[in-house]
């Protein structure tokens, strides 16, 4: 008897292990994947970078930058950041919903520092095998005004990656156009940040999103998803 049992337990064991692993897949982003990181701007990082809430996502948003340009082949990552073609602003003007928005940054212009990626998510400049592209916008969309959906269709690309700020603006809007062009869409929750609103964040993460459906996961899960993705197609 004591015997049967103990069989019975050796021979179950193994099998209700690979049970559980079986049952939950790797996640994995495949090879036609885009890492997307928007609006990641000195301008609206700087602020953040005392308080408790930012300095985790900054370390959580770079140990995902550094993890993706440590991939070989690196897979397609395109920046966006915001500003406008003169100091004239002749993409903005105060008759529209948005002035008010842009308002808070002023005038910026491809040479404005407030304008450029917070130095901790600095785009690679590995040269020829770089893939980082840095788009230009000026309203709330990733892909306002600039070439994002020619660059994700010319690379055939399925998924995308989202990580960026604010979790109400860019990233929610990007979100949901992407969503409506047929692409796979995860966002990585510790990789964005809505400043002073912890609420609404939750409530676009953990209520809105996951009803498109968009799959939102941890800076862990994305991790280990890079893991079981690649090589990158380009
Ligand atoms: C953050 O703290 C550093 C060091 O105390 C200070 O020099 C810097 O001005 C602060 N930045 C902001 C945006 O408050
Ligand atoms: C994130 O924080 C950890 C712990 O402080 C540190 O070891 C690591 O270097 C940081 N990563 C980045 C990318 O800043
Ligand atoms: C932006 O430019 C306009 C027109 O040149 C000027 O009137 C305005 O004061 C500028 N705003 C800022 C914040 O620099």
């Amino acid at each position: 008897m004591h015997l049967t049992r103990t069989l019975l337990f050796s021979l179950a064991l193994p099998f209700l292990a690979s049970c559980a692993s079986s049952t939950s897949k790797p996640l994995s982003f495949g090879q036609n994947y885009a890492v997307l990181n928007l609006d990641l701007i000195n301008g609206v990082v700087a602020p953040l970078a005392n308080t408790t809430e930012g300095k985790k996502w900054i370390n959580s948003t770079a140990t995902w930058i550094d993890a993706v340009h440590a991939q070989s082949p690196p897979p397609l990552s395109i920046y966006t950041r915001i500003y406008y073609s003169s100091v004239a602003t002749p993409e903005l003007s105060p008759s529209i919903p948005f002035y008010q928005v842009a308002a808070a940054f002023g005038n910026l212009t491809e040479e404005s520092p407030v304008s450029e990626i917070y130095p901790a998510f600095a785009p690679s400049s590995s040269g020829d095998d770089s893939r980082d592209v840095v788009l230009r916008k000026s309203r709330y969309y990733a892909g306002d005004g600039n070439s994002l959906e020619e660059i994700l269709r010319t690379r055939w690309v399925e998924k995308v990656i989202l990580s960026g700020l604010s979790t109400s603006g860019v990233l929610l809007s990007t979100a949901y156009r992407l969503f409506d062009l047929d692409y796979f869409v995860y966002v990585i929750s510790d990789n964005t940040i809505q400043p002073s609103s912890p609420t609404t964040k939750k409530t676009i993460l953990e209520d809105i999103l996951p009803r498109l459906p968009v799959t939102v996961i941890s800076l862990e899960e994305a991790l280990e998803a890079l893991e079981n993705s690649g090589p990158a197609k380009w």
